[in-house]
């Protein structure tokens, strides 16, 4: 492996010269482009193949940056910076004049974290100015936990830091911080590692006035489509524990062909032809371990070219916070559920 000073270095070196990097995080590779570089940020939309209403992540490595592209830095959103950065939580704030709109999506807000991997922190910390970042994969397609991912997607058309897979291994939870005078609204829009209870255990602690918005305001919201994350191999969710194989692939060979192409401008990942050849997913019993090993495991499936790929949706996967995030990245993935 490149030594990290040379990947910095060499990545820092691109970044100026209005490129982009794909960089590790400790939740999945993100796409990084200098958030004062529009040249650089519409590369990130094109590589991506990405539509302009999906916003994207400003990546710090202080929260004093991360204060300077906010338009106010609410008591609420200090605190909850100080419990959870760095580390998998964005923060959704009054955006500053200065954010380019190609960021925000043209939006009022604007997501901001500051990522725990040190890759990370060296790079945007040398850069200087913080790094819009996307995940590294193709629009609407799985994300990609390792070096090898992102050349997956994009073969040698851009510069990939080299690093192990995220700790996490999902993507970060986005959580909307509204605010009238001193009562906040907080909303989940996106389930991570960090928990709506890791979320209020940390307010719990302190005086604040503040109610949970559980229905996602889709103005708020862009980006959140129904369907995400999709392997090159359709994905079914089978919640009948007891399915047979031969019931299983009959049904499947019924349902799949009358999907839709495309739903919200996603690309929907249907079957080349009739289903013979089903693998399973099986993931590990722990949800963090699952969610470590979610992407990889949808990516190397999926490169044993099945017909059909089917998760087994089991009764412990319910009534958990964190298999919830994992799940739902699941369903997003998936071409089908079955009930
Ligand atoms: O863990 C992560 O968050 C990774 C790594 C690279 O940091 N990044 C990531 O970015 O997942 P991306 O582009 O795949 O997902 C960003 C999502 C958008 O689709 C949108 O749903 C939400 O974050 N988002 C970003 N800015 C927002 C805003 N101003 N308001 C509402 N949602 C926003
Ligand atoms: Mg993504």
């Amino acid at each position: 492996m490149v030594r990290p000073f040379s990947q910095i270095q060499k990545a820092v070196q691109l970044l100026n010269k209005n490129e982009i990097v794909a960089f590790p995080t400790e939740t999945v590779y993100g796409l990084g482009a200098r958030i004062d570089s529009e040249q650089a940020l519409k590369k990130i939309f094109s590589t991506k193949e990405r539509p302009f209403f999906d916003p994207l992540i400003v990546h710090v490595s202080s929260e004093e940056q991360a204060k300077s592209c906010a338009a106010e830095w609410s008591e609420l959103v200090h605190y909850l910076a100080v419990s959870f950065w760095p580390g998998p939580l964005t923060l959704v704030v009054p955006k500053a004049k200065s954010i380019s709109d190609l960021i925000t999506s043209g939006l009022e807000t604007v997501g901001v974290r500051w990522p725990k991997h040190y890759l990370a922190q060296e790079l945007i910390r040398s850069v200087g100015v913080p790094l819009a970042a996307p995940s590294a994969n193709k629009f609407g397609r799985t994300s990609p936990t390792s070096a090898d991912h992102v050349r997956d997607e994009f073969k040698d058309s851009i510069y990939i830091m080299e690093d192990d897979a995220g700790e996490v291994g999902i993507e970060s939870t986005v959580l909307y911080v509204g605010r009238d005078l001193n009562n906040y609204s907080l909303c989940v829009l996106r389930k991570g590692a960090i928990l709506k209870s890791d979320i209020e255990k940390a307010l719990s602690r302190v005086n604040f006035s503040y109610i949970w918005e559980d229905k996602v305001d889709p103005k708020h919201s862009p980006g959140h489509m129904k369907h995400h994350y999709m392997p090159s191999v359709p994905l079914v969710i089978c919640k009948d524990t007891k399915m047979k194989l031969s019931v299983l692939s009959t049904t499947l060979n019924e349902k799949l062909m009358n999907i839709p192409d495309e739903i919200e401008s996603v690309k929907i990942i249907k079957p080349v032809g009739e289903i013979r050849k089903i693998e399973f997913l099986k993931l590990p019993d722990t949800p963090e371990q699952a969610a470590r090993e979610l992407y990889s495991q949808l990516r190397s499936v999926s490169q044993r070219k099945p017909d059909a790929i089917c998760f087994i949706q089991m009764p412990y996967h319910s009534g958990n916070e964190m298999w919830e995030s994992v799940l739902d990245r699941l369903y997003k993935a998936a071409t089908l559920i079955l009930d």
